[in-house]
């Protein structure tokens, strides 16, 4: 068995200790409840209609939807945040989600001009610039390359941004839902940008999208050569029309203003083109009145999901699942901690699931809650052992002006009667 194994069940096994501790105190709460629904509960005792009739056949829905009983759980925008529908943004339901993967229909969407609808027939990919041979792919061309599968995590460097100066938006789907985690099918931009042969002078890369905002960002030209894709595939399904069908750019670990939709052209240069995005926008102002260019990464973030302001504690007291998520642009999640007293004492959580590098990772943590009020925090460090910062700290470095790259420390207020809030613990 491997430490790492080892490291793991041993961590596994000391969490379900706590649980089954909790469990014994809670667990006559628990028994009691369901003994005396097992002695007079119609829905044991009776014959119900879905035990009673035929539901439909097998083709009653060729494209399956979630149960009706689900209907609440989607993606949700701040009306107040943007001036338009077509350049705003809408976030992940985080709060109801488990495991590490985004459905594809409840991926966040971030447009500057609208969803463009484009037919895969028509649509064309270009290389130019400092190559050798410019090229112009089809789609059927670019099914022709060897393809990867890769599971990464997708963050607007806006994420949290609101939440920079103090607490403002009340649930995690709005503080931290602009982040989503896809399992692409794609081809690596280095087998493209080899075909073309990327002259000695190339050095950056500059995508560009064909939707009505043509999205163009520069990229260097070591990522663009590392591990890039150009991606056709999420979750195994082609790309949602949101996110950029039928192939958009898959920049892993950086910013998602750099993964352009809807991807029509790669053009290498010398040097970067200095583009709306790059400058005005998603660009880091510091205390000084300066902007810092270029913050590719993002580091690495953590955040309790549930409980968290849309799903509060409905159950009482007694054995209670803490879950959230954790994430970085450097690459995997080494430890994630949990505070319920606001950042005071710290235990380690339980990471389950699949470890992978720039993925999001799912955490738990078991404990027996006693109705107390509490401060839920998490604090992740990755596999460079960062650690992730205080939202004081943050403003330390950074000031009061700056809007991306907010990967401060969330506080959850769990009040006595399970409801919670969004407040700041500094
Ligand atoms: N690409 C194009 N062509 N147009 C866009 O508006 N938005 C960017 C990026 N790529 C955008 C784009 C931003 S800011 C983000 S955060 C991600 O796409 C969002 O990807 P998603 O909509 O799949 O979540
Ligand atoms: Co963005």
């Amino acid at each position: 068995m491997s430490d790492k194994t080892k490291e793991t069940l041993d961590k596994t096994a000391a969490s379900r200790r706590r649980f089954l501790q909790a469990g014994l105190a809670g667990g006559a709460v628990l028994a009691g409840a369901s003994a005396a629904r097992a002695a007079g509960d119609p829905l044991i005792t009776e014959i119900q209609d879905w035990n009673r009739y035929l539901g439909d056949g097998v083709d009653a829905a060729p494209y399956g939807t979630p149960s009706e009983f689900e209907a609440h759980v989607v993606r949700r925008d701040v009306p107040w945040l943007t001036a338009d529908p077509v350049s705003s943004v809408n976030f992940t339901p985080l709060h109801e989600l488990d495991g590490i993967i985004t459905p594809n229909g409840l991926c966040f969407e971030r447009h500057h001009g609208g969803t463009a609808i484009i037919n895969p027939a028509e649509h064309r990919l270009m290389i130019n610039g400092l190559v050798d041979t410019p090229l112009v792919f089809t789609m059927q061309d670019l099914m022709r390359f060897p393809r990867e599968n890769r599971v990464y995590f997708l963050e607007c460097a806006a994420n949290s941004g609101m939440e920079w100066r103090g607490s403002q938006l009340n649930g995690c789907q709005f503080t931290h839902g602009m982040v989503h985690c896809v399992a692409y099918t794609g081809v690596p931009l280095k087998y493209l940008l080899e075909e073309a042969g990327v002259k000695t002078n190339g050095k950056w890369v500059l995508a560009e999208g064909a939707d009505a905002s043509a999205m163009t960002r520069s990229i260097p030209i070591e990522k663009a050569l590392d591990d890039c894709l150009v991606a056709f595939k999420m979750n195994g399904e082609a790309l949602r029309p949101e996110q950029g069908y039928p192939v958009r750019l898959v920049v892993p670990g950086w910013e998602g203003n750099m993964w352009v939709k809807w991807l029509r052209r790669l053009e290498v240069g010398d040097e970067p083109w200095a583009q709306r995005e790059e400058t005005s926008k998603y660009t880091d102002l510091l205390e000084n009145g300066k902007a810092r260019r270029h913050t590719w990464q993002m580091e690495v973030k953590s955040v309790i999901t549930s409980p968290s302001p849309q799903a509060p504690i409905t159950h009482g007291r007694g054995p209670t699942v803490i879950s959230g998520l954790a994430w970085s642009g450097g690459g995997r999640i080494k430890r994630v901690d949990v505070s319920l007293d606001g950042g005071r004492n710290w235990q380690e959580a339980r990471v389950d699931g699949p470890s992978l590098p720039k993925a999001l990772h799912r955490f738990y943590y078991d404990f027996n809650w006693d109705g107390s009020e509490l401060m839920l925090q998490s604090r992740a460090v990755d596999e460079d052992g960062y650690i992730q910062p205080t939202k004081n700290e943050l403003r330390a470095a950074r000031g009061m002006n700056s809007i991306y790259h907010n990967n401060g420390i969330q506080t959850w207020y769990v009040k006595a009667d399970g409801v919670v809030e969004n407040v700041e613990v500094s």
